[in-house]
């Protein structure tokens, strides 16, 4: 990944890029051309972030590929797609989340990007790491949009950190959860060479700026060795409080919610 360059292009874009604080009230970059990407497909993101991640893709070096996991009906995976011809992408979604998005995506591809520059792959994401299709390239830009568990978050970038180019930028989604900041900050503290470029909030879900956050993170391999004992005690402990305590509650909150509604309306 050409580094520099993308940081070059991403100034020229938000000309506040340098001031957090303003970037992140930011609504939209300079060049307006992907705002319709989310007038046709409809997606979890905002212009802002297709634009980054359109500018990542177009600073990719010719043997580095962008992979995304987590691609609902297509709108990021488009948006980092146009206007990038000479590179590929790489995406996967297990469509455990929401029903009838799979063929939507599909429509989506064969309708804005041309044949053999984007293959989807409907899988679990660690499967889909397993079988890296984009080998022998390396991914040069990751774009982790996937489940928001704490484990999913941190295998998210675990398992894709032996594909990545020796010097890759790493977008991650949904940061305003504090699951998904805590996995990142473990990467980031377990393996040498992870550098936090961007850590933008937003005042709730859904929003016009940044959606629901987003991080971004350059990853150099040079740094040094990847530790092999990744996870370990740090991962157990998170995992407990995030998932095992709190995403539990979440679920159990949830299912009484429903089953309080359905015993209120069958009375
Ligand atoms: C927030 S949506 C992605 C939004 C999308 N990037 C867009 O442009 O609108 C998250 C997606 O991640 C998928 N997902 C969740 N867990 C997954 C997993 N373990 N493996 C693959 N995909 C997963 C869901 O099916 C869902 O479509």
């Amino acid at each position: 990944m050409r580094f520099e360059e993308f940081i070059g292009r991403c100034r020229t874009e938000w000309p506040e890029f340098t001031d957090h604080q303003s970037l992140e009230k930011s609504r939209n970059p300079t060049g307006r051309e992907l705002a319709e990407v989310l007038d046709k497909v409809p997606g979890m993101a905002t212009e802002n972030k297709l634009k980054l991640l359109n500018l990542a893709v177009a600073a990719l070096e010719p043997d580095e590929v962008y992979v995304e996991v987590g691609c609902y009906k297509g709108a990021t995976l488009v948006g980092a797609a146009l206007g990038n011809l000479n590179h590929r992408l790489f995406a996967c979604d297990n469509f455990s989340q929401f029903d009838g998005a799979a063929d939507s995506l599909r429509a989506t591809l064969s309708r804005y990007t041309p044949p053999g520059q984007v293959q989807f792959f409907d899988m679990e994401f660690r499967k889909f790491m397993e079988m890296a299709p984009w080998q022998p390239a390396r991914i040069g830009a990751y774009f982790y949009d996937g489940g928001h568990s704490f484990a999913d978050q941190y295998d998210g970038l675990r398992c894709a950190l032996p594909h990545f180019s020796p010097d890759a930028v790493i977008v991650i989604d949904d940061t305003n959860k504090r699951a998904a900041r805590a996995a990142d900050q473990l990467m980031a503290h377990q393996v040498p060479g992870w550098e936090l470029i961007l850590n933008l909030r937003t005042p709730r879900n859904h929003h016009p700026t940044w959606w629901n956050g987003i991080q971004v993170y350059r990853y150099r391999r040079s740094a040094g060795a990847v530790p092999g004992d990744l996870g370990g005690p740090g991962f157990a402990v998170r995992k407990f409080i995030y998932d095992d305590i709190f995403l539990n509650l979440k679920h159990r909150r949830r299912a009484l919610r429903r089953d309080l509604k359905a015993w209120w309306r069958g009375r």
